[in-house]
């Protein structure tokens, strides 16, 4: 099957800002902030052009390794994106939704978070989500975890069973994974979701994505044979 059409679910792993902004002679948190400015604009993009699943990758369970000021410098750029495009998510018909574990963030983090999904709950548009202290190994372990909390034997548990306790529940495997920066690797982003996906690596660092650049990977996508097993 040509894939003609729009993937239905894009997720990034949004990486590079801290060299781009090394590069630049800035502190690396000043490429978190020109980062969030991209996915805000990338968010509305790509909602616009139809694309109904967008995930963004922006902080992933290792990242607690770093130092101390950057995350929490991090979490503060966090909470005022999420404030600044609370209501721009609404006006254009923006779902909002996390994927990871809320519990470990910040109180008002988490607060945030929850308001904006409360807020843009009735949109009919793009789900726009984001991965904040996601982890894919910790996503499967917690699914698991659940569905033994839920009573179920061994003949009951399927790959649609489990797959409702993710994070990502309601949400379609992802047809197509782009990470900037260079790196080639997923870094334990989408684990289960990523079984069939397309991959496509940048090279620009997260703060230099563009249009531009998100359409060159479009009509890339448009010209690969989507193969999901078998013949
Ligand atoms: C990605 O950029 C954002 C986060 C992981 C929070 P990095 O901060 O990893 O930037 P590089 O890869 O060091 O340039
Ligand atoms: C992946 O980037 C995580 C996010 C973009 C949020 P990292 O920079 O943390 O990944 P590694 O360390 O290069 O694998
Ligand atoms: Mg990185």
């Amino acid at each position: 099957m040509k894939a003609s059409k729009l993937p239905q679910h894009i997720a990034i792993i949004m990486d590079g800002n801290g060299r781009w902004a090394t590069v630049k002679g800035q502190v690396r948190t000043a490429g978190h902030k020109a980062g969030l400015e991209v996915a805000r604009k990338m968010a509305v993009y790509l909602a616009q052009k139809g694309v109904p699943y967008i995930t963004f990758f922006g902080f992933s369970t290792e990242n607690w390794r770093r130092p101390s000021e950057e995350i929490n410098t991090l979490n503060t750029l966090m909470l005022e994106a999420l404030d600044a495009y609370d209501q721009e998510f609404s006006r254009h018909n923006i779902r909002f939704k996390h994927l990871g574990e809320l519990d470990r963030l910040p109180k008002n983090t988490q607060e945030k978070i929850r308001q904006v999904i409360a807020d843009t709950k009735d949109k009919s548009g793009a789900m726009v989500s984001v991965a904040f202290n996601y982890g894919g190994r910790q996503e499967i372990v917690a699914a698991v975890k659940k569905l033994v909390q839920d009573g179920l034997k061994d003949s009951d548990i399927n790959e649609a069973v489990l797959a409702q306790r993710l994070y990502t529940c309601g949400l379609p495997d992802v047809d197509l994974l782009i990470r900037t920066g260079g790196e080639k690797r997923l870094s334990n982003f989408m684990l289960w979701q990523s079984a069939y996906t397309e991959l496509y690596f940048s090279p620009l660092f997260w703060p230099d994505f563009s249009e531009e650049e998100i359409q060159k990977i479009l009509n890339d996508y448009s010209t690969r044979e989507r193969r999901f097993g078998g013949i």
